[in-house]
């Protein structure tokens, strides 16, 4: 059931801080700070190079491993929706690995892509929350994401879950290949395992985010923006959204603002900021004062030191939690679910089971 909340979204929403921790622990040894991943049947410091497909959110948490690989691991990584991988038919190289994410581990598109990654020699690994989908039984190995069932139509604790594994793969990775000093791992992996409690303190939030969607709720269009690892959160925010809430919205990358997307600003667009302050920070402090300068009303989910800087300009600003850039994907997830929840259930949407969509897309 659905317990104390309203929707079965809600409750897995808060149900993050837990699953994180889960499937955090089946990989982490916390005594010795250590990640050690199911045998995939290969040795990770062979990889030379990754491909990550999923579609909707799945594809989206691939877009942030993309960041995160190829930042501790060094090693390039390619992201594409499946429908598109599968088509293209891409050249794939000698001793890559290609990851399929999916929550359901039945979604066509995905499962297609799989099977031609397959048949170029790619070793296929499954990133599904279903153990016994057909995904997770084509894959050469699965990492599963330990989310429990999700019955809202909208991904939440599934897209944490992924997140987390990937978070995962990219530290043994990175160990493997030796592409990072050790102790720079055991910061890492200590930061991991602080999340599930960070997440606790975000999820506090609730109310105020609850006061901050009545205001958005009658808002045609609301922009997302992001650098770095946001901007794929941008991108979710924005599907997740548009998805409950029917409210158009798109999610852009800061620095693509005045390349175009800055001229649909005004003071009807809401525009939500994701700007932890990490090393991109200042770069999206100014792109925010152009959509000021044009009256955008923004909505600001960043740390104390983000907002002491950016905060008077922002409608709204959400405090997160300090915490090291590598591992704001998982916390900044949670704001933005909670947004997008609070303002469909105050346009009265149906927030489970909203329209045109199925849970599980398993005919292309
Ligand atoms: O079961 P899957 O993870 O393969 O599903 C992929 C997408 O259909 C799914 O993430 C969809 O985008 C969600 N409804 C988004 O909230």
């Amino acid at each position: 059931g659905k317990g104390e909340h309203r929707h079965f979204m809600a409750k897995e929403i808060f149900e993050q801080p837990q699953v994180m921790g889960d499937t955090l622990n089946a990989m982490f040894n916390p005594a010795e700070r250590t990640i050690t991943l199911p045998d995939l049947g290969m040795d990770l410091k062979d990889i030379s190079r990754v491909t990550l497909i999923g579609c909707g959110t799945a594809s989206l948490a691939a877009s942030v491993a993309k960041y995160w690989i190829e930042h501790v691991a060094r090693v390039p990584v390619e992201v594409d929706v499946a429908s598109e991988f599968r088509y293209r038919c891409p050249p794939l190289p000698e001793g890559g690995v290609a990851l399929f994410i999916s929550q359901s581990g039945e979604t066509a598109d995905t499962l297609a892509a799989l099977r031609y990654a397959k048949s170029q020699g790619q070793r296929v690994i499954g990133v599904v929350n279903v153990p016994e989908s057909t995904i997770a039984r084509e894959a050469d190995a699965v990492l599963p994401t330990l989310a429990g069932p999700e019955i809202g139509v909208a991904a939440t604790k599934t897209f944490v879950s992924q997140l987390m594994v990937l978070a995962c793969f990219s530290l043994a990775l990175a160990e493997a290949r030796g592409a990072v000093a050790p102790d720079r791992v055991a910061a890492l992996s200590a930061a991991l395992a602080e999340v599930p409690s960070r997440a606790v303190e975000v999820l506090n939030h609730d109310k105020r985010i609850r006061d901050i969607a009545a205001d958005l709720a009658e808002a045609r269009d609301v922009l997302y923006l992001g650098r770095g690892t946001s901007y794929p959160l941008a991108l979710e925010g924005a599907l997740k959204l548009k998805e409950i809430s029917y409210i158009h919205a798109e999610g852009y990358a800061a620095g693509e603002m005045k390349h175009g997307p800055i001229a649909l600003i005004d003071e009807t667009v809401p525009v939500i900021v994701i700007a932890p302050s990490d090393g991109l920070f200042e770069k999206t402090a100014s792109n925010v004062q152009e959509v000021v300068a044009r009256g955008g009303r923004v909505v600001l989910f960043s740390d104390a030191a983000g907002i002491a800087r950016m905060g008077d300009t922002a409608l709204y600003a959400i405090e997160m939690p300090a915490v090291d850039p590598f591992v704001t994907p998982l916390l900044y997830a949670l704001p933005i679910q909670l947004l997008a929840y609070h303002i469909a259930v105050h346009k009265g949407t149906d927030v489970d089971q909203p329209r045109n969509l199925a849970k599980s897309v398993t005919v292309e």
